[in-house]
């Protein structure tokens, strides 16, 4: 399989908007979403389908958007606040390559750190992110209405990915 990272950028089309609602797990609704994506900090990539186009502006066409990552750039920093992919497609390198090609362009302008919250029980994302060299830098005990743990992680002078 075969995708193409592209940044997104104001305005977004329904249809990316709805395609990027269905894709997240995190309960966020796409009143939320869309005002995340259209602040000034906001950074968002999107892996689409190498067979599909992605047409931007507010007549986006239905892209084949296979996932995305949303994060805001605050000075030095880069917040990452959701990354996700479609279920069928997991376990591809989607979610590395989103989230590598986003840092390495950050980095062009003086990215000093890269950094998320994480649930505790979440393997996958863990994974991901330790294997791009995040590290745990703190916790915050039952943060999560289930009762679980939020996980800090940090990537300190991000300017080369593993
Ligand atoms: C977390 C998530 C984005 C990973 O996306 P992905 O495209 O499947 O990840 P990749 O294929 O790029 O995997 C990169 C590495 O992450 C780790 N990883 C990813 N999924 C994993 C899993 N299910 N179990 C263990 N490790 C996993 C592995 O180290 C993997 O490298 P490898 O395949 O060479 O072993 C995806 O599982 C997802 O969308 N989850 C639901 C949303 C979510 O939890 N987001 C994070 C919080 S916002």
């Amino acid at each position: 399989m075969k995708w193409t990272i592209s940044s997104v950028k104001p305005p977004y089309g329904v249809a990316a908007l709805r395609a990027i609602h269905a894709i997240q797990e995190a309960g966020w609704t796409q009143a939320q979403l869309q005002s995340s994506l259209m602040g000034a900090s906001a950074r968002v990539r999107v892996a689409v389908d190498s067979d599909s186009d992605l047409i931007e502006g507010a007549n986006a066409m239905a892209p084949d958007i296979l996932g995305f990552v949303l994060a805001r750039r605050i000075a030095d920093s880069l917040e990452i606040d959701l990354v996700a992919v479609t279920p069928s497609k997991r376990r591809l390198g989607i979610g590395r390559s989103l989230l590598s090609r986003l840092i390495e362009a950050e980095s062009r302008s003086g990215l000093g750190e890269a950094r998320l919250e994480l649930a505790s029980s979440n393997d996958p994302a863990r994974a991901l992110y330790q294997g791009l060299g995040f590290v745990v830098v703190g916790k915050r005990k039952r943060y999560y209405p289930d009762g679980d743990d939020a996980l800090l992680l940090s990537r300190r002078n991000v300017s080369e990915i593993p």
